[in-house]
């Protein structure tokens, strides 16, 4: 597998990613939102959409020693600390990681794939969780429809995405970043809900999570899955269509 460019910005930023003040003034305050939001549920099979170095998908780990637990990230340098953080030693650049094997708790997955292109059975997880990565998706309809397939009727999809207030925010995040050639996406609650809906979700729920910081709080989507609908082969941005705008 070829390392995609875009990946190449969080390789080398996961060297860094973990320490200490920037998780406890940015990350940790997401992570928290998302496990309160949880509460005392369990579901068997989560998907952490864009785990970055691993933290939340060790804490889900830690809530629930036995269900299935996978996070995916596009870049190796994020995958390998997330497998380092887990006690595996096994992580090779390229290839699926399983972290942690042997007895006690059940092994985290760390599965190298991108969001808009996911290699996983459909209806095999029942949450899905993305935390901090949905604005960075070029295509945010594809995403949605894959994780639309891979759920579970029922399942849950909860987005904690760095969100502006209006339109003409994010219009002025997405030119800006796009000069630097990664355009941010950074919808506001509004479009996100509508992209959901259009997607076949119900949202149950959506709020700002309070952090430092000068960008806009992130806002915290908790989505359930409605109805059937077939996963694209192919998304848009794949294909070299133009994703339709929200
Ligand atoms: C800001 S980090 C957030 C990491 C983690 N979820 C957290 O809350 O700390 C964004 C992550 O999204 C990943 N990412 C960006 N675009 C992606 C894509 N299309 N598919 C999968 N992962 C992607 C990046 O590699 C990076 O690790």
């Amino acid at each position: 597998m070829t390392v995609p460019a875009e990946s190449i910005f969080f390789d080398l930023w996961s060297a860094s990613y973990d320490r200490a003040g920037l998780q406890e003034a940015t990350n940790r305050p997401v992570h928290d939102a998302v496990l309160e939001r949880l509460g005392d549920a369990r579901p068997r099979s989560v998907l952490d959409l864009g785990c970055g170095t691993g933290q939340l998908c060790e804490r889900l780990r830690a809530l629930d020693a036995d269900s299935r637990i996978v996070g995916v990230d596009l870049s190796d340098g994020a995958l390998l600390h997330a497998s380092g953080r887990s006690g595996g030693d096994d992580a090779t650049p390229g290839d699926d990681v399983a972290a942690g094997a042997g007895a006690g708790p059940r092994p985290i997955e760390f599965v190298r794939a991108d969001a808009q292109d996911l290699p996983f059975d459909d209806g095999a997880f029942d949450l899905v969780i993305c935390t901090q990565s949905f604005h960075l998706y070029a295509d945010q309809v594809g995403a949605v429809a894959q994780v639309h397939a891979l759920l579970a009727p029922g399942g849950r999809f909860m987005i904690a995405s760095v969100a502006t207030v209006t339109g003409f925010g994010d219009d002025a995040i997405r030119r800006a970043t796009a000069l630097a050639g990664r355009p941010v996406k950074a919808i506001p609650k509004r479009r996100l809900r509508t992209l959901l809906d259009d997607g076949g979700f119900d949202v149950e729920h959506q709020g700002r999570i309070p952090r430092l910081g000068l960008v806009p709080w992130p806002v915290l989507t908790d989505a359930t899955r409605r109805g059937s609908r077939a996963r694209p082969a192919v998304s848009s941005a794949a294909r070299g269509t133009r994703p339709r705008r929200r």
